[in-house]
């Protein structure tokens, strides 16, 4: 069978779908085992690239994550000595190929969720209770997941193909050709909808670049481009207008069915992003107050004395109930002219939202969703699955060091400020000594107009050196990112 055959076709094309699971099959019977990637929801051919060497080697197992949580508690310890309990016995579990949205107003512990599903909690967080990948205890550090994060840690100066170009040169293995690297590079940018902006710049302080929308497509683009089988994402939306946040949205449903597991926390999602989801978790104040089907939450909602409103977005009435910074915001403007548009027939306008939430947390609790998740939890932990693996970085030491340089040095060549700025500065300084002490003479008293001019020029030099902290710390910036993303880092970088 050749070696990533399949990489770049477009990804639905469905009869080279179709020829690489024959393939795949026959592996699988040649070494004997039961072949579960038939029952697997398809992926595409390009999914399939970075786990096919794998598994011909080991056995050909169901490579999705099923990913599992009981009971999760998570407590920090704040600097005063107290202690803070973020979430607060959380249920709940994610299935290939769906999309899973965390929603709840800011300050519910979305964020510490994905953290804590994901294995990156900060220092002083403690969980307690069990998450299972697959049925196994995940450890902290289980491979084959990505994290992106809320905000896009991008080197401005690089276009998009060349962002993701080498980011695929310092993580994928140093054996596999350059042509594949290149076709998963491209078939990576066609995933993600790039394909008119690969060859604009990212943009920084002095460049205008690529939308926001787009970039936060490009951070996406570089944890997919490794073909993780499990997805979390903090806000991938935030900060985008509607189309945009479609978009994105589109994206990441159309990864998720292609065989991956997603997770994603959301702020305030617009009715036709919200219909994109397959399960809802909805948080307030670090408790379940709804997990389940998206499309049922209305009907949840109703049940518990809640029903959303004709002509409202759903997930603005979610919000809109879960939410207790409504009651402050009421308090205050009680008594003013504000309160004129008080609607009596609104179930919201009599009761408190603290009253509401009350009421939800423990409809929740005596309803059969909760019921359902936990039967459901209960049975993934039954069923032990493939240890998923990526292991982190396959590229070797020297070809990250050699691409590090090469980035490095097209970023500082590109920057005008970096060295074609210092360039010029230099010459005008190197013009104006070398007339101060021109025909400077050989005498003894002339001795001294030397010294003075090399300290002076090796005084320069040291302070023009210092101007480049800056960009060092831009670069810091980039590389704590991607360190903390890299959940499955190997020893060897
Ligand atoms: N490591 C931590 N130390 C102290 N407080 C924390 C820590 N992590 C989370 N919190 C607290 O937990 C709450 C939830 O935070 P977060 O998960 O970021 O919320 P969200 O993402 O939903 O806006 C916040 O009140 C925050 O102050
Ligand atoms: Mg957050």
């Amino acid at each position: 069978m050749k070696k990533g055959g399949a990489v770049g076709m477009a990804p639905q094309d469905a009869a080279t779908v179709g020829q690489v699971k024959a393939e795949l099959e026959d592996v699988g019977k040649a070494a004997g085992r039961a072949v579960a990637v038939a029952a697997a929801p398809a992926m595409s051919p390009l999914s399939e690239t970075l786990w096919r060497e794998k598994a011909a080697v080991e056995f050909l197992g169901d490579l999705s994550a099923r990913l599992a949580w009981r009971d999760l508690t998570v407590t920090v310890a704040l600097g005063s000595g107290e202690t803070q309990t973020v979430l607060e016995a959380l249920t709940g579990y994610a299935e290939p190929g769906t999309i899973t949205a965390l929603m709840g107003p800011s300050g519910s512990g979305k964020s510490t969720l994905l953290d804590a599903l994901a294995g990156r909690l900060a220092a002083n967080a403690f969980l307690s209770g069990t998450v299972l990948l697959n049925g196994r205890k995940a450890n902290l550090s289980f491979g084959a997941a990505a994290y992106v994060t809320q905000d896009d840690n991008l080197i401005g100066t690089l276009t998009v193909r060349e962002t993701i170009s080498y980011s695929a040169r310092l993580r994928l293995p140093d054996n596999m050709p350059m042509e594949e690297k290149r076709a998963l590079v491209e078939g990576t940018i066609v995933e993600m909808g790039l394909q008119d902006c690969a060859d604009t710049v990212i943009g920084n302080w002095h460049m205008r670049g690529v939308s926001g929308g787009e970039k936060r497509r490009v951070s996406i683009a570089l944890e997919i481009l490794m073909r993780p089988r499990l997805l979390f994402l903090d806000e991938p939306t935030s900060g985008l207008d509607s189309a945009s946040a479609f978009f994105v949205t589109q994206t990441l449903r159309g990864l998720a069915r292609d065989g991956r597991t997603v997770i994603a926390s959301i702020h305030q999602p617009s009715s036709e992003v919200f219909e994109l989801f397959d399960r809802l978790f909805l948080l307030s104040g670090g408790k379940t107050v709804y997990f389940g089907q998206a499309s049922e939450a209305c009907e949840f909602f109703a049940q518990a004395g809640f029903p959303c409103p004709p002509l409202r977005n759903p997930s603005d009435h979610f919000l809109r109930c879960i939410n207790a910074d409504f009651d402050k915001v009421k308090a205050t403007l009680k008594g003013s002219m504000k309160m004129r548009f008080e609607k009596p027939d609104d179930p919201l306008e009599r009761t408190t939202t603290s009253e509401a939430i009350r009421r939800l947390f423990s409809y929740y609790q005596r309803s059969q969703y909760y019921y359902v998740a936990r039967q459901k939890v209960d049975e993934m932990a039954r069923v032990k699955g493939t240890i998923l693996d990526a292991g982190g970085s396959q590229a070797s030491f020297g070809m990250q060091a050699f691409t590090l340089m090469k980035r490095s040095f097209v970023n500082m060549s590109r920057d005008f400020g970096y060295y074609w700025l210092r360039l010029v500065i230099y010459i005008v300084v190197t013009i104006c000594i070398g007339s101060i002490y021109l025909n400077v003479g050989t005498k003894y008293s002339s001795i001294l107009a030397r010294g003075a001019c090399a300290s002076f020029i090796f005084g320069f030099v040291t302070f023009m050196s210092i101007g480049g902290f800056p960009s060092f710390v831009e670069d810091m910036k980039v590389y704590t990112t991607k360190s903390n993303t890299a959940l499955q880092r190997s020893s060897s970088d």
